[in-house]
């Protein structure tokens, strides 16, 4: 730890790379993105570039993809990895951290723990350690909606008790406590952005999502429009909902990079600290989804009713007034068919960055991501 603070404190001084300069002689600040070749942080990186930012891909390339990092330089890296990340750090000092670094499945966090424990908790753990030592004490987080688990029936804001349900919330809610932690005790000043579920493609039709496997929901029920699966399973059709099935609130990945923009610059300006909602306020149920996209893909999208699935809460609905107020953000898509017509538009123009895979046939309900 001595060593990892003297190579800091002796590089931070020499801040060749630190900023970038515009012919109009704007200063261009740095943000380091972790988990930038992914399908958010890929967006975000986008929007950053517009606004002014360069942003630094930092990326183990475990989920992510080469070809989205395209708006600023790609340093492939894991977050655990102290001696490559402070050698990022010295190399651009960043303004601030983007920490989107991690994984996000609901279903995998129940079957291995592990795998959640160790890179969402212990690994963001070593990072804010090393970020610490560099004295890089500004940071945006991603987390989730599935920190508040339990059971609602209205949307949820910000002062509702978080008790997640899965190990992947709870991953979540410890990096926030975390973070609270750094702040009272180390002067660190962040924000945890707690999104709904992210949906969508780039508007401009540059990016979009590919996992692989896919397990969110819209994707897959493309997948099924396009003939890639024989249907999409729906868990559960007698939740206390209109129509049986989970009620989500979808939010466009073009308004949640726009979020982290506004985060950003307002933790960098010293205004704010804490957790904000990014969600778009409107919940759309599973079969609702798959009507959209049956109207805007015009293909027959087969379905399959399976059981209900442990730990799905039946109605997970953001009130995003906090957003609004502090960040002055709000989500500009709110028309699913638009939402739909983008991904599709990915899906279909995007193909051929997306390895084909074979896809069983699995549990259809949306999680709370
Ligand atoms: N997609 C959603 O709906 C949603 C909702 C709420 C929160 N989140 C959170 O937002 C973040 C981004 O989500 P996404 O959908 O873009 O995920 P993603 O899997 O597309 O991107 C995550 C990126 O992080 C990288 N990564 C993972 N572990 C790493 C490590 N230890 N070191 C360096 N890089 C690492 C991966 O290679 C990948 O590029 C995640 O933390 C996720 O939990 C996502």
């Amino acid at each position: 730890m001595a060593l990892l603070r003297a190579r800091c404190g002796q590089h931070a001084g020499g801040r060749d790379n630190s900023t970038a300069r515009l012919d109009h002689g704007d200063i261009v600040h740095n943000i380091l993105v972790t988990g930038g070749a992914g399908f958010i942080g890929s967006q975000t990186c986008k929007a950053l570039s517009r606004a002014g930012y360069l942003p630094v891909t930092y990326d183990d390339m475990s989920r992510g993809h080469a070809w989205a990092v395209r708006w600023g330089p790609l340093e492939r890296g894991n977050i655990a990895d102290a001696d490559r990340m402070r050698e990022v750090i010295n190399r651009y000092r960043p303004e601030a951290v983007i920490h989107f670094a991690g994984y996000g499945y609901v279903g995998e966090s129940m079957e291995s723990p592990d795998l959640y424990y160790g890179n969402n908790v212990i690994r963001t753990g070593l990072m804010l350690e090393t970020l610490r030592l560099c004295d890089v004490r500004n940071i945006v987080f991603s987390s989730s909606c599935a920190t508040y688990g339990g059971v609602h029936d209205r949307a949820i804001d910000e002062t509702v008790e978080q008790r997640p349900l899965s190990t992947y919330g709870f991953s979540k809610l410890v990096v926030e406590r975390m973070l609270s932690d750094y702040g009272r005790a180390f002067g660190f000043r962040s924000l945890a952005l707690r999104y709904f579920n992210a949906v969508g493609a780039d508007p401009d039709g540059e990016l979009g999502e590919s996992h692989d496997p896919e397990p969110h929901f819209l994707p897959r029920v493309l997948r099924t429009a396009a003939g890639q699966e024989p249907f999409i399973a729906l868990n559960g059709d007698d939740y206390p909902t209109s129509d049986g099935t989970c009620v989500r609130d979808y939010v466009h990945v073009h308004d949640l990079a726009h979020g982290h923009v506004l985060a950003v610059q307002a933790v960098i300006d010293g205004g704010t600290t804490g957790a904000i909602n990014l969600g778009t306020g409107r919940g759309s149920s599973l079969l609702e989804i798959i009507q959209v996209a049956r109207r805007v893909t015009g293909r027959n999208i087969a379905t399959e009713f399976w059981p209900r699935r442990d730990g799905d809460p039946a109605y997970a609905v953001a009130d995003a007034r906090r957003a609004a107020l502090v960040l002055g953000w709000k989500a500009a898509y709110t028309d699913m068919d638009q939402i739909v017509a983008h991904s599709w538009r990915w899906m279909c123009n995007g193909a051929h960055r997306v390895r084909e895979v074979t896809i069983e046939p699995r549990a259809g309900t949306e999680s709370v991501r």
